[in-house]
């Protein structure tokens, strides 16, 4: 079997949001650093997974990468070229390839149009198909993705939550793309219909030889989908592996805390294993830590990791992990260490010799940094 291809190679990209304040005379005071130096590749026909926690960056990286915001700096490399040094006339064709699928189905849609023009809208704006062979296409993409062609004239708010999902996957897939960001497509979905729609996306994907960028808040929900998993934490990548090597032997220690929050369902193996706790609120993008982004809350952090940002290196082949404690793997001995589900207390913390020394007993969150851009 052949090597799978890089389709999109991602080098050092940054997207950070200028702050401005004053009236009369506005001056960027400061800047939010959302996508801080990502570096990856994402393979022909594979799904990568992306998460954590709500504010890192995900879908500001999905966007970046597609081109829907323009990158501060770096390089997003699709059929050999750098998307970000090109023109938005240069870059028109090449947004056929690279779609997305929202968040919100809701917020999605235009209520104003037809689920027709919705749907041929990528079409018009690329001149690929008009009258009456637009119609068709229209509906057949409509029959592709579950829906009855027959409601062709109908609103947005006539239909479900799981249908209106199917019209955003029915307008992302006009054009044939080649590359798909899945921004939480199923989060705001009943819990009846995600599975429909995963099942949807798997069909369509071995269907039209698609790649996709799957974001997720947390671990569980992209466990089925992903063939290789990203973890991301305040603008950068924390680690990133195959599946499977990723749950058994997560090595940086955000996973391992992220995934003792993932339920498991036998009830005994549940009470019985450890839950990681980790300590304070993710900080702001607008100031975020020196040295290790993640030191503020790291069980095994010490002086180095304050100081010295870590590469993004591989740790095995295709793991690769952004931390210390691939060259001092003596360190890693986590303060707290042996708290199970059943000892909700706060975790014993070893007086910290290495100056971090944190709050306990705060669980794994999804919290959101206040950042607002004044004026
Ligand atoms: N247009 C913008 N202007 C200023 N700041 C922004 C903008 N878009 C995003 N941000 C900030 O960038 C950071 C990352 O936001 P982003 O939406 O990418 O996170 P996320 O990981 O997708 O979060 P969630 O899981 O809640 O969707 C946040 O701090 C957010 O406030
Ligand atoms: S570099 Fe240090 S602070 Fe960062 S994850 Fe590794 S041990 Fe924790
Ligand atoms: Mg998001």
């Amino acid at each position: 079997m052949s090597e799978p291809q890089p389709l999109v190679k991602i080098r050092n990209l940054k997207m950070h949001f200028p702050v401005y304040r004053g009236v009369f005379v506005r001056r960027e005071v400061n800047r939010v650093r959302a996508v801080d130096g990502l570096n990856f590749d994402i393979y022909q026909g594979e799904t990568l997974g992306l998460v954590g926690e709500s504010g890192c960056g995900k879908s500001t990286t999905g966007r970046a990468i597609i081109q829907l915001y323009r990158p501060t700096d770096g390089e997003v490399i699709f059929e050999g070229k750098n998307l970000c040094d090109l023109e938005e006339k240069e870059l028109h064709p090449l947004r056929r390839d690279l779609q997305m699928i929202f968040q919100d189905p809701y917020a999605s849609l235009n209520p104003r149009m037809t689920v027709g023009d919705i749907i041929a809208e990528p079409l018009r704006v690329h001149n690929l198909a008009s009258g009456r062979k637009r119609r068709e296409r229209v509906q057949e993409l409509m029959e592709i993705v579950g829906l009855d062609p027959r409601f062709i004239r109908r609103y947005p708010h006539e239909f479900s939550g799981g249908q209106r999902q199917r019209i955003g996957i029915a307008r992302a897939l006009a054009c044939e793309p080649r590359f798909i960001v899945c921004d939480e497509p199923i989060s705001a979905l009943d819990v009846s219909i995600q599975a429909q729609i995963m099942n949807l996306m798997e069909d369509l994907q071995k269907e039209f030889d698609l790649t996709f960028l799957f974001i997720a808040h947390d671990l569980a929900a992209v466990r089925h989908i992903s063939d290789r998993i990203a973890v991301m934490y305040l603008g950068r990548l924390a680690e990133l592996a195959d599946g499977e090597e990723l749950y058994a032997n997560p090595l940086h220690p955000y996973t391992e805390a992220l995934m003792s929050a993932v339920p498991i369902p036998d009830p005994e193996i549940e009470r019985q294993r450890e839950q990681i706790v980790l300590e304070g609120d993710v900080p702001s993008p607008l100031n975020p830590p020196s040295g290790c982004v993640f030191h503020t809350r790291c069980p095994y952090a010490w002086d180095r990791c304050k100081m010295e940002t870590p590469a993004f290196e591989e740790a095995t082949d295709g793991h690769l992990v952004a931390c210390h404690l691939l060259d001092q793997p003596e360190r890693r001995k986590r303060r707290g260490a042996g708290q199970t589900q059943n000892e909700k207390a706060a975790p014993e913390v070893e007086d910290a010799d290495d100056g971090a020394s944190p709050e306990k007993g705060a669980v794994v969150e999804q919290s959101t940094p206040a950042v607002e851009a004044e004026s």
